[in-house]
């Protein structure tokens, strides 16, 4: 029997994405996959049932669960979802290994392999497959509309009969894959842009994209492309140039992230009261603890009128898109595993053997199972 591929409708709060969309339902049948998705798991995408032609609408979720030996997520199942789905299915999505213990637990308990999108190794060949860059691309564009819209100025230059208008500026902060296209869009609305980040490798990225790069002389490059932690010395060195800059913007969108860590303190009360009243910060770091220490996650607060803005999930703000792209990197990533309509991953590709979080009762990421386990034995 051909192998059955699951969709259901993403339940946590504010989520609206959906895991697959019609392009890539296509290209699975293709591949010889039975589809079946959960009636208006679509909806909140503007995708309704009928746009998934070939495959099975079925009205009950569980139902959906039952039958799948490949479960296509957006947010980590729920313990409920876990508990319907076959011993033998294969679970992919965001699972969000540093905060699902229980769910961790339960899939080891069933022996069952799962995929953490997170985990997608960071290497040329996988960059069409990696949601995380794919879902912070639209986080980074949204963030600059949600600061346009909350600023009291407009973003381009103008000239009127009414006078002329300065352009506001506007500082990105961590220039990773959400800064820089912050930054494009930010430009695009016709703003002076200056970016900053600690890895030098992105001073060219910025200043490709138009912007000015802010120097502070201090350079953390970690492992994977990824930046590390500063020292106490570093931050010092760094906040001493970067807190003039902070002062004289009109917008800054913060996106400094160090992975597995709380989101570096860049931004504190006495640099938001050096700040222009009527200035806005987006704080892409709110969900992990905040780039500036007034965020509040999920909220708009203001001090001094200094507008703070926390955003969570922004990603799911721009449902089609996003869920276009996540479907993709979806398919990019387990296409290679779907042979003659049945699935046969290949353990040796470094791929999937970066990405799994949980297979054969065993926790297989090395920081997760530490975390968990208390020993890291690799
Ligand atoms: P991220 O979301 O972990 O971090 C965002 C940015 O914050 C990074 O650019 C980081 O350098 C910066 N940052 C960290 N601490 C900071 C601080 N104290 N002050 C200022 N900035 C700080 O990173 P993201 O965007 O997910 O990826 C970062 C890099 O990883 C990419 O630019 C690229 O080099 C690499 N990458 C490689 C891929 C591939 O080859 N498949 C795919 C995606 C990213």
């Amino acid at each position: 029997m051909a192998l059955t591929i699951g969709v259901v409708t993403e339940t946590a709060p504010g989520e609206t994405r959906v895991a697959l969309v019609p392009e890539v339902l296509k290209k699975l049948i293709a591949a010889d996959a039975r589809v079946v998705i959960q009636a208006g798991a679509g909806l909140k995408a503007r995708l309704p049932d009928s746009d998934f032609d070939g495959a099975e609408i079925v009205a009950d979720g569980a139902a959906v669960l039952a039958a799948a030996d490949l479960l296509f997520k957006v947010q980590p199942p729920t313990v409920e979802e876990l508990a319907a789905l076959k011993d033998d299915a294969v679970v992919v999505g965001f699972l969000q290994p540093h905060r699902q213990q229980e769910m961790i637990e339960k899939l080891c308990e069933r022996r069952m392999t799962s995929l953490a999108m997170e985990l997608v190794p960071r290497i040329s060949r996988a960059q069409s497959m990696d949601a995380l860059s794919s879902q912070a691309a639209v986080a980074g564009y949204k963030a600059v509309l949600i600061g346009a819209a909350a600023l009291d100025k407009f973003m381009p230059m103008l000239t009127t009969a009414a006078g002329t208008i300065r352009p506001a500026q506007a500082l990105v902060i961590g220039a990773g894959v959400a800064g820089l296209q912050a930054i494009a869009t930010a430009r695009r609305l016709g703003a002076v842009v200056e970016g900053f980040d600690v890895r030098s490798a992105t001073k060219e990225q910025v200043e490709s994209l138009g912007a000015k790069f802010v120097d502070t002389g201090v350079s953390a490059e970690g492992e994977g492309g990824y930046a590390r932690e500063l020292t106490d010395e570093e931050q010092a060195k760094q906040k001493a140039v970067l807190d003039d800059h902070i002062a004289k913007a009109d917008l800054v969108i913060s996106t400094a992230a160090v992975p597995g860590k709380p989101a570096p303190r860049i931004i504190d009360k006495a640099g938001v009261e050096r700040m222009k009243p009527g200035a806005v910060i987006v704080d892409l770091g709110a969900e992990s603890g905040g780039n500036c220490e007034l965020t509040e996650a999920g909220k708009t607060i203001e001090h001094q009128g200094v507008v703070i803005i926390g955003p969570e999930n922004l990603s799911a703000t721009v449902s089609r898109h996003a869920s276009e792209m996540y479907a993709r990197n979806l398919l990019n990533l387990m296409q290679p595993a779907l042979v003659d309509g049945e699935l046969k991953i290949d353990w040796e590709d470094e791929v999937f053997a970066g990405t799994v979080l949980t297979r054969d009762g065993e926790i297989c990421h090395a920081p997760t199972r530490a975390a968990l386990r208390g020993a890291d034995d690799d």
